[in-house]
């Protein structure tokens, strides 16, 4: 196993295939169970979580708090204003006090080395909620989607269009373990780090293409996905951003140009009218509500992982 006792959910990559697949199998007996109605599996109870946000969340709050209750546990949510992490402590402070109150610290953030940080400091696990470089817990709900859809992971063509963010980082990271084709179509200035393009070509599983071609890219895709064009933290770039990524709105023309067979898929919140169509979101191979809910079935599996069960 890669790093098999690892105490934090930071970066898929941090894992080997057979433990994703694992944790996705996990989160789909989970969620029949779940959605049974059972509620007899209570692996949380006497258990609690900080769930730290420096940012707006709705899915990933509601998610984690919901999942966490639902399988017996207690989430405290701790909003921007609440801890101010960095400001009013420092994080490696905030990281070994609440490791003293809680079973797990989740946390919403935006500088990657905060996460790290978290990690690193605190004697419980720390998982992942979006830090401006990725996004794991989102890309394995989607990992669960495509597989409830498709019917498998490994081999699907992803066809990601729009700014190369925190979400591409996440699916690079995922290519670097399970073998994918994934595709990222974005324009030019706007590609994803480097060093994580580098990663997941260098893993020498996954077909790796950058370009700035959306019509060409989405040719035979299993999956179309899209994101906002300005991240949390850009706001004020929106305007300059709506200009740069003119051609990348992925509407019925070009689900049409991806086939018959393509899925839409969008970690949301979206905005209609910017990077998708409202008829794309609506239409009837949109998966992006069944996607939104495996957030809690993802994460639950992840927290049952990192807790040994
Ligand atoms: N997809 C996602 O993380 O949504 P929230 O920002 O609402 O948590
Ligand atoms: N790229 C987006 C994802 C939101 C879930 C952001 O970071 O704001």
């Amino acid at each position: 196993h890669k790093r098999e006792g690892l105490k934090d959910f930071i970066h898929i990559s941090d894992f080997d295939k057979e433990t994703i697949m694992k944790i996705l199998q996990k989160a789909s007996e989970v969620k029949a169970l779940l959605k049974l109605g059972d509620r007899s599996f209570q692996p949380f109870k006497g258990k609690t979580m900080s769930m730290i946000f420096t940012k707006p969340s709705m899915r990933t709050r509601v998610s984690f708090e919901a999942g966490f209750s639902l399988l017996g546990g207690h989430a405290v949510y701790l909003g921007p204003d609440d801890i101010q992490m960095g400001k009013r402590e420092e994080t490696r402070d905030v990281a070994r006090v609440l490791s003293r109150y809680n079973d797990i610290i989740m946390a919403r953030v935006f500088a990657h080395q905060d996460i790290l940080d978290l990690g690193r400091y605190a004697s419980v696990p720390v998982v992942n909620g979006l830090t401006d470089y990725n996004h794991p817990c989102q890309i394995m709900a989607d990992a669960l989607t495509l597989i409830e859809h498709i019917g498998q992971l490994e081999g699907a063509k992803v066809v990601y269009v729009g700014d190369g963010n925190n979400i591409v980082h996440s699916w690079l990271l995922l290519a670097s373990v399970v073998p994918l084709h994934f595709v990222c179509a974005c324009p030019k200035g706007f590609e994803p780090d480097e060093k994580t393009v580098e990663k997941a070509r260098n893993a020498g599983i996954s077909k790796i293409d950058i370009t700035d071609n959306p019509k060409e890219a989405v040719k035979g895709a299993d999956v179309v996905y899209s994101d906002v064009w300005a991240s949390m933290g850009q706001k004020e770039e929106a305007a300059f951003r709506m200009q740069k990524f003119q051609g990348f709105q992925v509407d019925e023309a070009l689900m049409e140009l991806a086939g018959p067979k393509a899925y839409f898929m969008h970690c949301l919140p979206a905005e209609r009218g910017a990077e998708v169509t409202d008829g794309v979101v609506e239409a009837p191979n949109s998966i992006v509500f069944p996607q939104a809910e495996n957030r809690m079935h993802a994460q639950n599996a992840i927290m049952l992982h990192l807790f040994g069960f």
